[in-house]
């Protein structure tokens, strides 16, 4: 019973400490569509959590499944990856920042090396409201105690969830989801991020985007085909694609709260194709908008479309945009962008 209420006690310093962290962030959010908008973690010294070693074997493989209990590696990791210069995953990027918070606002930092791993054995907290979904099945992980409260299994990798970004220079990518560290049903598996960000079909990795998608854009005349949906297949890939893109249960107000926390992270959006899209998939048809529905029409306002207002970097520094913010008005793709609505967002 002491035990208890002590446990209670340290619970409630930290909900105090997350508040004060960022007031509208606390652990009652703790879900895709609380955190949508969510800045990036500031303040924390870069790498503070970073493993010890060298770590320059298997990049980009899935270093999860031998940094984990009873694995091939003899220590054990609770997140560890590689991290790219961009989506192809031709270049590692060095000094890639992955930066994690959990459900009690602890903030985890590390920086990848020059083969672009990262790992780290910095505790994440278990999310006492913790679902887990494989396969159309829906697996509840938490409980309530005898004095009414939920809690979980602190043990299951399942219930260790978080937020994360990727910065690389000024450039910072969110993760959409709230994502578990253990995969959907082994309540010991560590998985790592090259499993799910698998840009280049086994190899995976996450990405960092800081980069112009073309080396150079004519001044005038700008090819939808061949400068313009370069730049959308490089940056708005993997969240705005024809097909199912909703993110994973993984905490009970996805699952059963009113209204629904999960999120298409789509936005019925597919910005890899002008006209849009209808795909059915298990019984669902996602019918999205394509690139012509935020472009045409904007020729003389350009900034003011949605792919660009949405996704520029905003004077006050806040972010509007679920993907996070791309990119300043005087960036090469964002002005190449810009040209072409300028100049009738033509399907050319
Ligand atoms: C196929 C199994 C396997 C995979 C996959 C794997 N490792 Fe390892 N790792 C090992 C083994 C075995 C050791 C211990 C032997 C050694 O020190 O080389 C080790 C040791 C380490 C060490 C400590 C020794 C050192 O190199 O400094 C680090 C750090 C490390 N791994 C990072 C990673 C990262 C990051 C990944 C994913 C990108 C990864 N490993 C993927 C098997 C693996
Ligand atoms: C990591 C995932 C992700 C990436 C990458 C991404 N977005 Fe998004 N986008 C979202 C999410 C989630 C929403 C819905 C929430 C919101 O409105 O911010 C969204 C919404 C939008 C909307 C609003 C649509 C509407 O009807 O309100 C636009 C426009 C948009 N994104 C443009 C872009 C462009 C352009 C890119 C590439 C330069 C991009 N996005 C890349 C996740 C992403």
């Amino acid at each position: 019973m002491i035990y208890k209420s002590l446990f209670i006690a340290t619970t409630c310093i930290l909900c105090l400490g997350a508040g004060v962290l960022a007031a509208e962030y606390d652990a009652s959010n703790f879900s895709a569509d609380g955190r949508k908008w969510q800045p990036v973690p500031t303040g924390h010294i870069p790498g503070k959590d970073n493993g010890a070693g060298k770590g320059t074997h298997n990049a980009g493989e899935d270093c999860g499944i031998c940094h984990r209990p009873d694995g091939k590696a003899p220590v054990i990791f609770t997140i560890a990856g590689t991290v790219y210069e961009d989506r192809a995953g031709r270049k590692p990027l060095q000094g890639g920042e992955i930066i994690v918070q959990d459900r009690e606002g602890h903030v985890i930092s590390v920086t990848s090396n020059e083969v672009g791993n990262f790992w780290t054995q910095a505790p994440v907290s278990s999310n006492p409201y913790a679902i887990a979904s494989h396969g159309g099945v829906t697996e509840t992980l938490y409980y309530t105690d005898e004095l009414g409260f939920h809690t979980a299994d602190p043990e299951d990798t399942r219930t260790w969830q978080y937020k994360a970004w990727v910065k690389s220079g000024n450039h910072v990518r969110p993760m959409v989801t709230i994502a578990p560290i253990g995969g959907a049903t082994d309540p010991s598996s560590r998985m790592s991020c090259n499993m799910h960000h698998a840009a280049m079909g086994s190899r995976g990795g996450l990405w960092g985007m800081g980069k112009n998608t073309l080396a150079s854009y004519p001044p005038a005349r700008l090819s939808f085909k061949k400068h313009i949906l370069p730049i959308f297949r490089n940056k708005c890939v993997p969240c705005h694609i024809p097909g199912a893109t909703l993110t994973r249960l993984v905490t009970q107000s996805d699952f059963e709260g009113e209204p629904l926390t999960q999120i298409d992270h789509s936005k019925s959006l597919d910005l890899v194709s002008y006209n849009g899209s209808s795909v059915t998939t298990g019984g669902t048809t996602w019918t999205k908008r394509g690139i012509k529905d935020m472009t045409a029409g904007y020729e003389d306002n350009p900034d003011a479309s949605p792919v660009l207002a949405k996704t520029r970097r905003q004077a006050d520094g806040s972010v509007i945009h679920g993907g996070g913010a791309f990119w300043s008005a005087t960036d090469p793709d964002y002005r190449a962008i810009r040209k072409w609505i300028a100049e009738g967002a033509q399907d050319n």
